[in-house]
């Protein structure tokens, strides 16, 4: 289990020499990061939860995932952002894009909550009509619009269906420990609740209950996702590190002008990751009229739609290739006999190996064309591997966002356009804003 850095496409654009030079800046955050002297040090909890968990809830999550199985068709995840994206992101991972029809003994784990859509809202509804449902709600501070909307609608649902009894055993609310709309409604209503730790913020919190009972529910081993993520907890305690040299090379191609990362990665179950990926360093780093613009591919899907800016267009950009050794299926293409499309060339050969190819050959263009690219080797796509891979993202994270001279653990941008919102909504309060607003829309 690793996460692999490799500069080697690197070379023409980064001397190794760099490297060298802010090696004494990447010491200088991991140890403001490990002494908590930094800004945000309120907000560290994730970087020893590996280890330091709550024992005791992490096997209410399992027991309360094996009742979620075994009574439910369906479960129903209410949450937005670092509420929403980690879970669906490692379902979909260690699953497929089509968890929710693949195999139909399993449990179809739907997202609610994370749009205003209702139209969204509606779909899922119908899908939940004539089928066994449980409900996780999350949400840290509990007043979340996207989320409280779609809870009210699936609490209505839930009541109509099992009665007020028999719907509170079926709802599990994942919140503050202590305070908050929901935590007070939880605790009116006897849902089981699961914490949401105060040093914990949203997009650093898939290890916590917020990500493991939907993992654990859709059937995905959580011991083995904390192991992994143990194991990266141990390999980036010091600061010669893989996941460090991944921050060290974001900041040197940052300061020559690169100010868009492109994740990559050529297994489709990735898509989600790159959506956790971009929450992670768009809301970690993109503060103070500063930051890198977190983008996200999928190839070689996209290489015939976004290929085409990559190889020659502006050139800001750098790109992160996420690979894994050991795909986690395969598919051997069979010969012909009339060879009827050419094709008989790549006879015998797994996918996997002209996926391999494609990505050599694609990485080899964009240098060619300007492009600096990091490749991050990983090993497989299981939990263990995806624990390790969370983990390296997230200190890596850190680190990067130290290294750039912000708080990477606040996010003060995100209030504006909720202010906005509620202004325009009407709710009150806001009636010298709405004002304001109105004038500005000309209504
Ligand atoms: O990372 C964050 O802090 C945010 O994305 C939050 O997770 C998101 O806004 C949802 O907040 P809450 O859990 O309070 O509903």
């Amino acid at each position: 289990m690793a996460v692999k850095f490799q500069g080697k496409y690197l070379n023409g654009f980064v001397k190794p020499e760099e490297f060298d030079y802010v090696s004494r800046e990447v010491e200088l955050c991991h140890d403001i990061l490990h002494q908590k002297s930094g800004a945000g040090s309120d907000f560290l909890g994730w970087l020893n939860l590996p280890f330091d968990y709550d024992k005791e809830e992490f096997a209410r999550i399992k027991k309360a995932a094996e009742k979620i199985r075994n009574d439910s068709e369906v479960l129903v995840v209410i949450g937005i952002g670092g509420s929403y994206l980690g879970a669906r992101a490692a379902i979909e991972f260690l699953g497929s894009p089509f968890y929710n029809n693949l195999d139909s003994n399993k449990l179809k784990v739907y997202f609610v909550g994370n749009n205003i859509s209702g139209a969204y809202l509606n779909q899922v509804l119908a899908l939940c009509k004539d089928k066994e449902v449980s409900v996780n709600v999350i949400s840290k501070s509990g007043t979340t619009t996207e989320s409280a909307i779609a809870f009210r609608v699936f609490k209505e649902f839930m009541e109509e269906k099992y009665g007020k009894e028999g719907a509170k055993e079926r709802i599990y609310a994942t919140t503050d420990k202590a305070r908050g709309t929901l935590k007070n409604l939880s605790t009116a209503e006897g849902y089981e609740t699961f914490v949401i730790p105060d040093d914990v913020g949203g997009r650093f919190s898939v290890l916590t209950a917020v990500g493991l009972l939907p993992i654990a529910a859709a059937g995905f081993d959580i011991d083995k996702l904390m192991l992994g993520a143990q194991q990266a907890c141990t390999d980036f305690a010091q600061p010669d590190n893989d996941c460090y040299k991944y921050a060290a090379a974001r900041n040197i191609l940052y300061r020559k002008g690169k100010v868009t990362e492109i994740m990559a990665c050529y297994e489709p179950n990735w898509q989600m990751m790159n959506e956790w990926y971009k929450q992670l360093y768009g809301e970690s780093e993109g503060k103070d009229q500063k930051g890198i613009f977190p983008a996200s591919v999928i190839f070689s899907t996209d290489l015939h739609s976004m290929g085409q800016f990559i190889q020659d267009g502006n050139r800001n950009l750098f790109e992160t290739v996420v690979a894994f050794n050991k795909p986690c299926d395969d598919y051997y293409v069979k010969a012909d006999e009339n060879n009827f499309d050419g094709l008989n060339f790549l006879a015998d050969q797994p996918m996997s190996e002209i996926n391999k190819k494609a990505m050599q050959g694609t990485i080899l263009a964009h240098v060619s064309g300007g492009v600096p690219n990091i490749l991050l080797e990983a090993d497989a796509m299981d939990e263990e591997n995806l624990g390790y891979i969370i983990y390296f993202f997230e200190k890596a994270c850190a680190i990067s966002g130290y290294m750039l001279g912000v708080n990477p653990f606040n996010q003060p941008g995100v209030e504006d356009y909720k202010v906005n919102m509620f202004a325009l909504l009407g709710k009150p309060g806001y009636e010298e804003h709405r004002e304001e607003l109105l004038k500005k829309l000309g209504e």
